[in-house]
């Protein structure tokens, strides 16, 4: 018996020995912890301020690209309009100035003179009027050329080669696929961007040859140009905003979904590379 309330006794003090050692490992490890706490909010401040600066981020870039997209649209509005107006210009031109002018070319051709200076005069004024009729055509051509229309974009590009050899005497060596065929929209911007080409090298690079390359693969157009003359550097910010050439051919590079590749130094000659898909892009369909 006495043995029993010894043993009583010393598990007794062993479990309120215990009490305090849980009680010691509570409090070293809840309380410490309730003292870590500040820690919390800042966790949770610093991820609140993520979130908000990835959103504010993505909008960015939403916002960015919405305006790509606004400018682009905007480009495409405008070549549209100038397209319309030219097709206007050219029609008015070909069927009101050209038929009057023939009229009155008609009315001075009965006209019946007795002295020898009139009927100079006469053939003189027939000449002009000729000439006026030659240079309207000429005109009107050059807004938009009815042949393009009629015959395709390869017969365009060759009547307008021969021209420009004929005019400025710039030698044109012109290659092509044969079987190369686009929409009459597509094949508008492509002829306007080989006639910009052609502009350039007569006006700026006073060129001596000019090399023209149209290929397609079963999913690509290719155009590769090439110049002998004075080039320039694309750098110079002194070439910027001179004129909308250089920006147009790049509006209508992307009208057509392609790549526009210029590469130019002075004195070395200016080659430049187009590359879009055989096929119109969803994306610009409408142009
Ligand atoms: N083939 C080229 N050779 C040399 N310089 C060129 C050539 N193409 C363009 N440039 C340079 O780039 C500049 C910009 O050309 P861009 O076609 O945009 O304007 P522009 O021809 O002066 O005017 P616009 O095309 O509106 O009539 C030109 O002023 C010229 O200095
Ligand atoms: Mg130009």
């Amino acid at each position: 018996m006495l043995l029993y309330d010894k043993y009583l006794r010393s598990t007794k003090n062993l479990y309120s020995g215990n009490d305090d050692l849980f009680a010691s490992v509570y409090c070293s490890n809840v309380l410490p912890s309730a003292e870590k706490s500040p820690i919390e909010p800042l966790l949770i401040a610093a991820s609140v301020l993520g979130i908000i600066l990835l959103y504010f981020i993505a909008s960015l870039i939403r916002h960015q690209r919405r305006n790509v997209k606004l400018n682009q649209e905007k480009i495409e509005a405008e070549i549209i309009t100038l397209e319309n107006e030219r097709r206007r210009i050219a029609a008015d031109l070909h069927d009101e100035v050209g038929p009057m002018l023939s009229g009155i070319k008609l009315m001075i051709s009965s006209l019946e003179v007795e002295n020898d200076s009139d009927r100079d005069r006469i053939i003189k004024v027939k000449e002009y009027i000729d000439d006026s009729i030659k240079r309207m055509r000429e005109i009107s051509n050059n807004l938009l050329p009815a042949v393009l229309e009629k015959r395709g974009i390869l017969e365009a590009l060759q009547q307008l080669f021969v021209e420009y050899q004929k005019i400025h005497g710039i030698m044109i060596q012109f290659s092509y696929d044969e079987n190369i065929s686009l929409s009459s929209q597509r094949q508008l911007h492509l002829y306007r961007i080989i006639q910009e080409i052609l502009h350039n090298t007569i006006k700026h690079a006073h060129a001596k040859i000019l090399r023209v390359e149209l290929l397609m693969n079963n999913k690509n157009i290719s155009l590769y140009t090439e110049d002998n003359g004075g080039g320039f550097d694309k750098l110079d910010r002194s070439n910027k905003g001179k004129g909308l050439g250089m920006r147009n051919l790049h509006s209508r590079a992307e009208l057509l979904s392609g790549n526009l590749y210029i590469e130019s130094a002075p004195s070395k000659g200016t080659r430049i590379t187009l590359n879009f898909p055989n096929h119109e892009q969803d994306s610009h369909t409408k142009s």
